[in-house]
């Protein structure tokens, strides 16, 4: 995975600049559903940035005198679509989420952080599988893209999509979603549950138990375990409840990838006692960073995370979500041992190699090491 590549600087910028920032100019902004929008970019002059499917961007704005970042994944796919999308659905008293509908406008200008991600497959023309995609309401950005790329690009293969919404006016992509159906009509299937569903609703309603589960799976082609793999993204209950439904299923844990949004509800208290656990008695450590060509060295003290310490440096890490979940700020621990306040944004074999997460790793001995890039 390419990390951005930055120049070190004396204190931290506001405004971020480097190879791997990119200022894009608004080509549209489209109305999805009452809460949400797909942003369109136009492509860099400098050529089309390279992507894959299921990777997102980090958009960068100036809200109310601050930098606020975020990761918005691609709607839009590098095999079809002939400019990037991502697609933003409000949240309750969101900043971000808030910000940009209500401020930006056609033919703004706004910074993001180049494509970023692991949630993201290789598509060969002779490869022959079933990917089966869970989405829950924003959920579906990445599994739209993903979608897209695989129907065009693997003739072979098929793709079905169980996407859980409230209700039918919040479904996002749905005219998009039934001309896939139509156009790959026996390789993509799409069936839509709804938590509140209208009267003459054909489809699926209410939580989605293993009864129902069990029926979807007869309705989609099973192609068995071997050639069919299971993605999920969605609000966190259901991303638990369909995790817990696919294992009651004896569905392997490694057939099966997550994409998570929001970090998983830890309280405050919670949080502060999980970081204080993590400072190794009050001590400060060590770290060593290897990045861009440079090295650099810097103490961190217990109740920082790697990450915060580099910044209030002037360091200019990638970053994006700061909670452990999009993988913009990973590396890979050379040496010593680092500690992660939040795991799930890795893999059980990312962990294994050594890859940590500096937006929620502690150094605990003095001898650490950490490549990024
Ligand atoms: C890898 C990755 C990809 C993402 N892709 C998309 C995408 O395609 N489309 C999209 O709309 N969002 C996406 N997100 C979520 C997005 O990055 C923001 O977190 C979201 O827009 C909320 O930001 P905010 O500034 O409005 O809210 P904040 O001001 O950061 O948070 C306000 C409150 O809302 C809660 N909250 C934050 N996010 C959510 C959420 N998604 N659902 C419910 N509660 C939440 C917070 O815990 C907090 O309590 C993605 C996140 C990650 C990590
Ligand atoms: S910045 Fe997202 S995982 Fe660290």
């Amino acid at each position: 995975m390419a990390f951005g590549l930055f120049k070190k600087s004396p204190k931290k910028q506001e405004t971020p600049v480097g190879p791997h920032y990119h200022e894009l100019a608004i080509h549209d902004i489209i109305k999805e559903t009452k809460d949400a929008i797909s942003i369109v970019f136009e492509n860099p002059t400098s050529g089309k940035l390279n992507y894959k499917s299921g990777q997102f961007l980090t958009l960068i704005a100036n809200v109310n005198g601050k930098e606020v970042r975020r990761a918005y994944s691609l709607c839009s796919s590098p095999f079809v679509d002939e400019r990037m999308a991502v697609m933003v659905k409000r949240v309750d008293g969101g900043l971000m989420s808030n910000w940009l509908p209500d401020h930006l406008k056609k033919g703004d200008k706004l910074k993001v952080l180049e494509p970023m991600g692991q949630f993201t497959t290789d598509y060969a023309k002779d490869k022959k599988r079933h990917l089966v995609l869970f989405a829950g309401g924003s959920g579906i950005t990445p599994m739209i893209s993903i979608l897209k790329s695989l129907s065009t690009q693997e003739p072979e293969s098929i793709c079905s999509l169980i996407y859980c919404n409230r209700d039918i006016d919040s479904i996002i992509f749905k005219n998009e979603l039934d001309k896939l159906q139509t156009q790959f009509e026996g390789r993509v299937h799409v069936i839509h549950i709804l938590d509140n569903a209208p009267m003459n609703w054909q489809g699926y309603s209410g939580l989605l138990n293993k009864e129902m589960l069990v029926k979807l799976f007869e309705r989609i082609p099973n192609w068995g375990l071997d050639k069919t793999t299971y993605l999920m993204c969605g609000p966190e209950g259901m991303m638990k409840n369909v995790d817990t439904l696919l294992s009651d299923l004896h569905i392997p844990k490694e057939k099966i990838f997550k994409e998570s949004f929001v970090a998983g509800v830890i309280d405050k208290d919670k949080k502060d006692e999980q970081k204080a656990a993590t400072s190794a008695g009050n001590t400060a450590h060590e770290v060593t960073i290897r990045y861009d060509g440079q090295e650099y060295k810097f103490k961190v003290e217990p109740n920082r995370t790697i990450l915060e310490t580099a910044l209030d440096k002037g360091i200019d890490l990638p970053y994006s979500c700061q909670s452990g979940l999009c993988t913009a700020c990973r590396g890979k621990a050379l040496s010593g041992k680092v500690k992660l306040d939040e795991e799930e944004g890795l893999s059980q074999s990312e962990r294994a190699e050594g890859y940590v997460l500096t937006c929620v790793g502690h150094p605990m001995s003095d001898d650490v090491v950490i490549e990024i890039g």
